[in-house]
């Protein structure tokens, strides 16, 4: 965490307010990967407490998991935004790969650390940091990969999943079922919890 607190190994930390390393429990069995951080974990200083974080806590309390026993963190930990006009809201830029691959050290080491049982990847940049290349979530979402076959540098299964902000993007006529099958598939992390 503290190193992490003065990387510069990619050029997001300039415009950012501050890292956003992860938290939770250091023997969490149950370790969550998010993209970065947004405009309010840029200004709090820690993860998933946005928007996108109250969506993640109701998802997984319907799913029978308490937070407080995971650890959650991102590919990313500085949030890149395009500046904003004026008065308005910073809005989020997607992190690309160089900037996902200069990060995933931390990732790396969070890992290692954590050691969790299971790795939850939620949506398309976690994924690309955890396998270490593109990979649709939509073809793989919904199972547990066992760590023999997931061949990632954690030594975990894997859980893919959605990102919890594409639930606050869906049009309204579709967000109950694809809230449903997000509950659904941190279902399966409870045999972990
Ligand atoms: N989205 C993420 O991926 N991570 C956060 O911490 C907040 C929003």
């Amino acid at each position: 965490r503290a190193h992490a607190a003065k990387c510069r190994d990619c050029p997001l930390w300039k415009n950012a307010t501050q890292t956003v390393f992860g938290e939770g429990r250091e023997g969490a069995s149950i370790l969550l990967v998010g993209e970065q951080p947004g405009d309010q974990e840029d200004i709090a200083g820690r993860p998933f407490v946005g928007p996108a974080g109250r969506m993640l806590d109701r998802a997984l309390a319907d799913a029978g998991i308490d937070r407080q026993s995971t650890y959650v963190t991102n590919a990313v930990k500085h949030f890149k935004f395009d500046p904003p006009l004026r008065g308005k809201r910073r809005i989020h830029k997607k992190p690309n790969e160089m900037e996902i691959a200069a990060c995933r050290q931390w990732l790396e080491r969070e890992l290692r650390v954590v050691d969790p049982d299971v790795v939850v990847v939620l949506g398309a940049s976690a994924a690309r940091a955890v396998f270490g290349r593109a990979t649709a979530i939509g073809k793989n979402r919904g199972r547990i990969i066992p760590a023999s076959q997931a061949r990632t540098f954690a030594n975990s299964d894997i859980l893919v999943t959605v990102h919890p902000s594409y639930l606050l993007r869906v049009p309204d006529e579709d967000r109950d079922r694809a809230y449903a099958a997000f509950v659904a598939d941190l279902r399966l992390l409870r045999k972990y919890a």
